[in-house]
């Protein structure tokens, strides 16, 4: 559902389901608006029509069980309200927050590629913060405000009309100061809440990479960075404040000129007689009920503006696509073969140079393709076209015949796997992270079998708690060559019809690798392999070998094939023997 463009209208829409406790809030405090001007008239007929009359005790009884019951009602119902009030607007915004969590989840990855994850924080906290003052706070003080002043305003002008016009007079001029507040600090809001988003992409980014803070020694460095941004902050916080600070003085000069103004009118009225006595006190007392509520629907409105602004942050969030991930073609069986055909297939990313350009291959059902080539070649970008990570932008490919477009993205991801080039594990116990992508409940035994297979069994029970140890925070208590391993076990589970792996081999020890390469051979075996590795003895057993240069593939064929012919593969296999024989001879010479 597209958020609405009008902002109070996808306010409104924010409200469903609330609406009615909301309704009830508002009601609430009209009752007890109304109660509160109940008291001023009270007052005028005690003193206009009791008082003269020679009153006995149980008139003043009475009289005062009168203003008892009208204080409980606008006590007691301005507290309802505001329970009620404060109770929609928790759920609303928390039911908001779930809602816009989820949506992140679900938009594209070139999303979040251009997308910084700070400004995601942002949006999902201080903005919701700001939608959930104007619900608790400031949409039930506008009703409240507005009710106030339509009750005391039109009962004054039922005393008086003369009376009602003057305690009006400075109004428009008051709404139009509060409006041209209200457009400005719109304005620098928003740049206070985008350089909030800055700061914390500083500091995300700051945690994220602090390892390489402090190896680079680069901590004065990013403490000047930060403190730079903060200082910004400040400032854009200075402007906003300093923004508040000029209108509360302004609106409250221009509102206490106009209650002077009423008040001397009145007074002038009561004494030439015009209006009684009790009328006058009354008036007194609703005169400030009208001007009051005016003075804080300009500081209301000035407020308003900040809602609006987070409205729109976080409404263009949920305004972006989601990967429409359920839709697409399933085969019959939920099956697939994983009969791979790249044809001519070009990719880039957004609007930049082709990544790719003019792929072609075809993997059998069951064969291992291998992809080689220098850094920044493609060949991470080629395996993720495969579960539609992104699209690729020309040519076709097929997989069992159909044109991978045509997939459920879901159904695609669940049946391949994929060792990502970087794994993350979560914060969670390593079972937890193994079992991650299965979507079933697992045995102990094929857990173990999992792990072992990746060749991590032995290490996982040699920590204290086993499976159950706690991955710390982005996997810090694993080397990353564990990490990678635990990575392996987790898409192993999967059972995958399609096996990615992204250079799953690189951060391992020539032993470990051989344990591995031996584990994933066997593995391999029946599934459709896309293997990317940079040492050609992980590749050597491959159907195919597609070595990529600049998004080109510029040599295919086997190893015997490749070996025999001129090129860049064997230049890089005469390397790679050339560096192992030195290592060897220089282990073996000492
Ligand atoms: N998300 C992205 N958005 C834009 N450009 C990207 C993105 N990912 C990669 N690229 C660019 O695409 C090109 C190919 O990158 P890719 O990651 O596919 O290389 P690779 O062959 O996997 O390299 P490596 O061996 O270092 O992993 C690079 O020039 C890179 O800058
Ligand atoms: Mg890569």
């Amino acid at each position: 559902m597209e958020p609405p463009r009008n902002r109070l209208r996808g306010l409104f829409r924010i409200l469903t389901g609330y609406r009615l406790v909301y309704l009830l809030a508002i009601v609430s405090i009209a009752i007890s608006s109304a109660a509160r001007t109940g008291y001023s008239l009270w007052l005028r007929y005690f003193v206009d029509d009791v008082l003269p009359a020679s009153p006995v005790t149980s008139d003043f009884i009475r009289i005062a069980a009168g203003f008892i019951v009208l204080a409980f009602v606008q006590g007691g119902l301005a507290f309802a309200s505001q329970v009620l009030a404060t109770r929609s607007s928790e759920n609303v915004t928390r039911r908001l927050r779930n809602y816009l969590f989820d949506h992140i989840q679900r938009l594209s990855f070139s999303y979040h590629d251009q997308m910084p994850g700070g400004d995601l924080i942002t949006r999902c906290s201080s903005d919701i913060e700001a939608i959930r003052r104007f619900f608790s706070e400031q949409a039930i003080g506008l009703g409240r405000i507005l009710m106030l002043f339509a009750i005391n305003f039109t009962a004054i002008l039922v005393l008086n009309v003369r009376l009602g016009l003057y305690s009006v007079v400075a109004i428009p001029l008051i709404v139009l100061v509060s409006y041209f507040f209200f457009k400005r600090v719109s304005v620098i809001y928003e740049a206070y809440q985008e350089q909030e988003a800055t700061l914390s992409n500083t500091l995300l980014e700051n945690l994220s990479g602090v390892r390489v803070v402090k190896a680079f020694a680069r901590q004065p460095f990013e403490r000047e960075k930060f403190e730079r941004e903060n200082w910004k902050k400040y400032l854009r916080g200075k402007k906003l404040l300093t923004m508040f600070s000029l209108f509360w003085p302004s609106s409250d000069i221009l509102c206490g000129a106009q209650l002077v103004f009423g008040l001397g009118i009145g007074a002038m009225m009561a004494i030439r007689q015009e209006i009684s006595v009790g009328t006058y006190l009354a008036y007194a007392g609703m005169i400030r009920l009208v001007i009051w509520p005016i003075r804080n629907l300009g500081r209301l409105i000035v407020n308003m503006s900040t809602a609006m602004v987070s409205y729109d942050r976080v409404a263009t969030v949920l305004r972006e696509a989601r990967e429409p991930i359920d839709v697409g073609y399933v085969p019959e069986d939920a099956k697939l073969e994983g009969h791979l055909v790249f044809d001519h297939v070009s990719f880039h990313y957004g609007e930049a140079a082709p990544v790719l350009s003019d792929i072609s291959f075809e993997c059998q059902p069951g064969q291992a393709i291998a992809l080689l080539g220098s850094t920044g070649s493609g060949k991470t970008s080629l395996v993720n076209l495969v579960p539609r990570f992104y699209e690729y932008t020309e040519g076709k490919i097929l997989l069992d015949g159909v044109e991978l477009n045509q997939y459920s993205a879901k159904f695609l991801r669940r049946k391949i796997g994929i060792v990502e080039q970087e794994p993350f594990l979560f914060s969670r116990t390593i079972r937890e992270n193994i079992t991650y992508g299965v979507h079933r409940e697992v045995s102990q035994e094929e857990i173990e079998s999992a792990a072992r297979a990746a060749a991590i069994h032995d290490a996982i029970l040699s920590f204290p708690e086993g499976y159950n140890t706690l991955v710390g925070e982005r996997g810090v208590t694993l080397s990353g060559g564990q990490k990678q391993r635990v990575a392996i076990a987790r898409t192993l589970i999967k059972d995958p019809r399609i096996l990615i792996l992204d250079d799953s081999t690189s951060s391992v020890d020539t032993e470990t690798e051989a344990a591995i390469r031996f584990a994933l051979e066997l593995l391999m075996q029946g599934r459709s392999t896309l293997i990317i590795a940079h040492r050609i003895q992980s590749v050597e057993n491959a159907d195919l070998i597609l070595v990529l240069d600049e998004g080109h593939i510029v040599q295919r064929g086997t190893h015997a094939e490749l070996i025999a012919q001129e090129g860049l593969y064997r230049r890089i296999y005469a390397l790679q023997t050339r560096i192992e024989y030195e290592l060897e001879s220089e282990i073996t010479g000492v």
